[in-house]
């Protein structure tokens, strides 16, 4: 398999074009919440990851199609007073799965990080979600555990959709 990993260039045409097709195709999926992405989101995404400060967008491709994304958010880590990379999504088309292209974009995406002087990763993932967690736990990701209790991912939309959509 000729695979090939990169930065996604957002101001390119087909580049901004592929990350909105694989979020779409995520989205639509039924662990990513089975709701495609409005034709309203489609046009605004490419702009709004662009113009992100924060914004890192890595593209899998095989023969020269875009077959996997993952976008991440560089955050901070106040306890370490450290930067921290944030993966907001992750995704690989689905005739596509089970052939290592998950793992080689976290590798990508680690790669990064520690360029970018990151003291971790961090991502969320729903409980049922058995594929990811395996990838994500041979990958070193673990349940953050404080004071022996899991923590939990909460959200509260400000506008639109219902608490607890996902990404
Ligand atoms: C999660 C996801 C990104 C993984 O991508 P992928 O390319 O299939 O992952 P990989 O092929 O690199 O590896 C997946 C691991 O699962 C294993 N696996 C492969 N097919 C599998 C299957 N059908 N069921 C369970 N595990 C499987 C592989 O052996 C591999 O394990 P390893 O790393 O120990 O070798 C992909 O399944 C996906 O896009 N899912 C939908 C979106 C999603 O859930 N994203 C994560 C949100 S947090």
């Amino acid at each position: 398999m000729n695979l090939l990993l990169r930065r996604a260039e957002l101001a390119q045409t087909a580049d901004a074009a592929a990350v909105v097709d694989l979020l779409d195709s995520y989205a639509g999926d039924p662990i990513g919440g089975g709701q495609p992405l409005g034709p309203e989101v489609r046009r605004r995404l490419p702009a709004a990851l662009r113009d992100h400060p924060t914004a890192h967008v890595f593209l899998a491709f095989v023969d020269q199609a875009a077959v996997g994304v993952a976008v991440c958010f560089v955050g901070l880590s106040t306890f370490r007073a450290q930067p921290l990379l944030n993966i907001h999504d992750l995704a690989v088309l689905s005739g596509w799965r089970g052939r290592g292209i998950g793992r080689a974009l976290l590798a990508a995406v680690e790669a990064h990080a520690r360029q970018l002087g990151c003291c971790k990763l961090t991502l969320e993932v729903l409980d049922q979600n058995h594929r990811a967690r395996g990838l994500y736990e041979r990958f070193g990701f673990a349940d953050v555990i404080v004071a022996g209790s899991p923590t939990r991912f909460l959200s509260k939309p400000l506008s639109g959709g219902s608490a607890g959509q996902p990404t």
